[in-house]
């Protein structure tokens, strides 16, 4: 019998590992999968939500509450790791995406000789300014399998001098969640309980440091919101971070009554309110996938894009942070103009498949 340990510890890596964790069930009892919860997020609405949601077990293993800094995140992480993988002794270890859990379980594991992979690797913003980057660069550099997305990530990879034998182009894990929950999805009555109408609001969400943890960024994002929401109702379910930081900054006061600010939403509420809106405007790396998948219109308020493909056949629209030029693109789309676009190859459902099969092949 072969043990797997995957990593979870944030919003995006649940939604990553769901069909990750059925595609290992095909292969019990020789293939043990088991899941191990980093705490890097805690809240029920970021967290345990999403467990019922996506049908995934409670995690075998749970190592506490690790929010802080970046050090203190990490260096917690890599404490509690250490002892669970001294206990599992696991023959591989499973990490997804580019937060601060991913990286800190992957230098754990690599210097207690565990191999590791590394679902959705290879995608580079080129900004080193960005906690991920720095995330995805550490993991991919001492993984052991790395599976890519998209190929801008065999480019990449190569450039940065990882033999290409260890890189598997298997598609997108993220959209192999929205393909399996996609009728539960249109079961989601969250228009009527929002009384939000069909393609006439915007879904914004906001948590980039570089957008929201600056008082005058954060400032200009919210003249900005009020401003398109006298075009179209604007519906904003919050992440905690920014939450804390509007709070911080006494900018509570300063958002337009027009402008929804909701908790933030489990995943079948928040994919059926993504499918339904005019136009997505966000700072996430994860959405930008949705968005394009769904042939939903996304606005990216970045400079940078770790997801190139998104934007060359995609929806995505990478407009940079000028809240200026931003405003423009979103009156562009209001007068009509839309951009269209096509599926990135291989985001088709069964990137998980793959993966596993790769997996339990070299295992
Ligand atoms: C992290 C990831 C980011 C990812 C995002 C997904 C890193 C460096 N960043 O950013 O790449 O896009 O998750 O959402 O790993 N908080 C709570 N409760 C929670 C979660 C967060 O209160 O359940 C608050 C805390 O004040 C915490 C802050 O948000 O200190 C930031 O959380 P953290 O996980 O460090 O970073 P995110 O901004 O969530
Ligand atoms: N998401 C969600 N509820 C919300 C906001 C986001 O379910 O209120 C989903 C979103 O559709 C995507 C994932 O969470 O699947 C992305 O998480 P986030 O934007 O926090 O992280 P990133 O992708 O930027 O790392």
């Amino acid at each position: 019998m072969k043990t797997i340990l995957s990593i979870i510890g944030t919003r995006p890596n649940f939604i990553k590992i769901a069909p990750v964790y059925r595609a290992f069930l095909k292969y019990a009892p020789e293939v043990k999968h088991l899941l191990c919860h980093t705490g890097q997020h805690s809240d029920d609405k970021m967290s345990k939500v999403f467990f019922d949601d996506l049908g995934i077990p409670a995690p075998d293993f749970h190592l506490g509450d690790n929010s802080g800094s970046h050090a203190e995140q990490t260096g917690k992480i890599m404490v509690a790791i250490e002892k669970v993988l001294g206990e599992v002794k696991p023959d591989l270890l499973i990490v997804v995406g580019d937060v601060n859990s991913t990286m800190a379980c992957a230098l754990t594991a690599v210097k207690m000789h565990i191999p590791v992979a590394h679902i959705e690797a290879g995608l580079r913003s080129g900004d080193r300014s960005m906690p991920e980057e720095i995330n995805r660069i550490i993991t991919d550099s001492i993984s052991d399998l790395l599976f890519i997305t998209e190929k801008s990530g065999l480019e990449n990879l190569e450039r940065e001098g990882i033999p290409h034998e260890k890189v598997f182009f298997t598609g997108n894990v993220m959209i192999d969640s929205l393909v399996y929950l996609r009728e539960k999805i249109a079961a989601s009555t969250i228009l009527q309980t929002t009384g939000l109408k069909e393609k006439d609001y915007f879904l914004v969400t906001f948590h980039r440091p570089s957008n929201v943890d600056n008082q005058h960024s954060l400032q200009e994002l919210i003249r900005f919101l009020n401003e398109i929401s006298a075009m179209k109702e604007v519906v904003f379910p919050i992440h905690p971070r920014t939450l804390r930081k509007i709070a911080e900054f006494g900018l509570g006061d300063t958002v337009s009554s027009n402008v929804r600010m909701i908790e933030p939403l489990g995943y079948l509420d928040f994919q059926s309110l993504i499918s339904k809106a005019f136009m997505i405007v966000t700072d996430s790396g994860g959405i930008q996938e949705e968005t394009t998948f769904l042939g939903v219109p996304c606005v990216t308020v970045r400079d940078n894009t770790e997801r190139p493909v998104t934007v060359e056949v995609g929806t995505n629209i990478l407009c940079g942070s000028d809240t200026g030029i931003v405003l423009q693109t979103i009156r562009a789309a209001v007068a009509g103009n839309i951009k269209k676009g096509t599926i990135p190859e291989l985001w088709d459902g069964k990137a998980a498949e793959r993966i596993a099969e790769i997996i339990v092949h070299k295992l």
